[in-house]
């Protein structure tokens, strides 16, 4: 089989389907992201926040998604065409594949720092006991080599258009079923090792001893921009997979099965990440560089380290691959759906014209003394921090009071689940999620230009 999307086909199995959602949402969001996130904003407030707004603003939102998609067997600008006839939503689409271009940009380079990485542990780089200092020396020569970074981002690239343009369910979708659990074994061997490292727990603590008087607006926001993006929410990748799922299935639980597993990599991303970094003496810092720094130095530490590192930077390639051809897919599938390309043309030009995008961001570190700031750190500030709680208030508003909160959730109780579920989910997606997204918009706003 080809071009699964364009003869429209269904996951094989509930099961199936969680897989592939959470290989989806398990990525650089979940290992990059969280802990660096956790850095900027503080440790342990940031934590417990982050896991509030996973459970009363990721989850239902994630489930409104799931529903616009089953209910309309269609990629979001499609969906919401069949949804709302005749109206400006389907904009909400077009932005969603928008936010995508956007995110792409920046993740693939990320990703391409992990191809660089697993470069450097297959050439022995991290042998003989790396020093943090020596490490951030390492990372900080690895960005300032802008051809390379920019090849490495171009090899990501590739070998996510080119499992797009095959179509998803035979390849990527097998590889991952089998490559994820090895990557989650791996990260708790690593976060065992982490842990058991003297001066450790001063890492747990920053982790998990929520210090509620470090909250400020920004922390808040982050926490929830983190929610969004983990959960590959607020740009329509969920709509596209839910569109692809049997009305047998429950909803409910698929969802928070996906919630509950993207949710535990993250945490144990954290215990990984932040242990090894007290252990080493350095204060953490919110930089997007966090875990390239930080991982390096424990791989020696770790019997037959180097092999460590060569798998784990090989894994979290895999994990970032099968998020960026979700990002891809949402992309590709518009100028299929709505326009009549090629599967081919679609892939290829769009992948192409990402890359142009990401070469600015590529080119961040080199960047940074002609522009006065990092490039790549704006993008994620206004793709990852902004947009994605955007697109996530409209999807609330869509099905809170456009769809309807009645339809909605008739559609996510069809395959089971419970009636008071889907009352409680209704109230939070009418009134509670899009109340607590516009506020903390609108502060973070007013903060930014007052
Ligand atoms: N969730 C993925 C991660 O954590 C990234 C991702 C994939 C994503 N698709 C997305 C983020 C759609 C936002 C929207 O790495």
């Amino acid at each position: 089989m080809t071009s699964d999307t364009s003869t429209r086909g269904t996951w094989q199995s509930g099961i199936g389907f969680i897989l592939a959602a959470a290989g989806g949402a398990i990525g650089l969001g979940n290992i990059w992201g969280f802990p660096y996130m956790a850095a900027e904003s503080g440790g342990g407030a940031f934590v417990a926040l982050y896991v509030l707004c996973v459970a009363v603003v990721g989850f239902p939102v994630l489930l409104a998604e799931l529903t616009i998609g089953r209910a309309s067997q269609k990629s979001p600008v499609g969906a919401f065409k069949r949804l709302a006839p005749g109206t400006r939503w389907p904009a909400l689409g077009a932005m969603g594949v928008t936010i995508g271009f956007g995110i792409m940009s920046f993740y693939c380079v990320i990703a391409g720092w992990t191809v660089g990485y697993l470069v450097k542990a297959i050439r022995g780089d991290f042998r003989n006991g790396l020093s943090a200092e020596q490490s951030q020396e390492m990372f900080t020569a690895f960005q300032s080599n802008p051809a390379w970074v920019i090849t490495v981002t171009a090899v990501f690239f590739l070998a996510t258009i080119l499992v797009v343009r095959g179509g998803i369910s035979s390849g990527i979708e097998r590889v991952s079923k089998i490559l994820m659990p090895v990557l989650f074994v791996l990260l708790v061997i690593i976060a065992i090792r982490s842990l058991t490292l003297p001066g450790a727990t001063e890492g747990i603590r920053f982790l998990f001893k929520a210090d509620f008087t470090k909250l400020t607006p920004s922390v808040v926001m982050n926490a929830l921009a983190q929610a969004l993006f983990s959960l590959s929410l607020g740009m329509g990748a969920v709509i596209t997979y839910g569109s692809y799922l049997s009305k047998r299935e429950n909803l409910v639980n698929a969802g928070a099965a996906v919630v509950g597993f993207d949710t535990l990599i993250a945490l144990l991303s954290g215990l990984m990440i932040f242990p090894a970094l007290f252990a080493a003496g350095v204060e953490p810092a919110g930089d997007t560089g966090l875990v390239f720094v930080v991982l390096p130095t424990i791989f020696d530490t770790l019997p037959m380290g180097n092999l460590f590192g060569i798998a784990f930077y090989f894994l979290l390639t895999i994990a970032a691959l099968t998020s960026s051809i979700s990002l891809l897919e949402v992309i590709a599938s518009y100028f299929i759906d709505e326009r009549s390309w090629s599967r081919e043309k679609a892939c290829w030009s769009m992948g192409a014209l990402c890359f142009v995008l990401s070469i600015p961001s590529a080119m961040a570190g080199a960047l940074e003394g002609v522009l006065g700031f990092n490039f790549m750190n704006l993008m994620v500030q206004i793709f990852f921090v902004y947009l994605l709680a955007v697109g996530a208030l409209f999807i609330c508003l869509f099905v809170g009071w456009k769809w309807g909160t009645t339809a909605a959730a008739a559609e996510l109780t069809e395959g089971g689940g419970s009636r008071s579920v889907a009352v409680l989910w209704a109230i939070l997606i009418r009134y509670f999620c899009p109340v607590v997204a516009a506020i903390v918009l609108g502060v973070r706003l007013y903060q930014l230009f007052a």
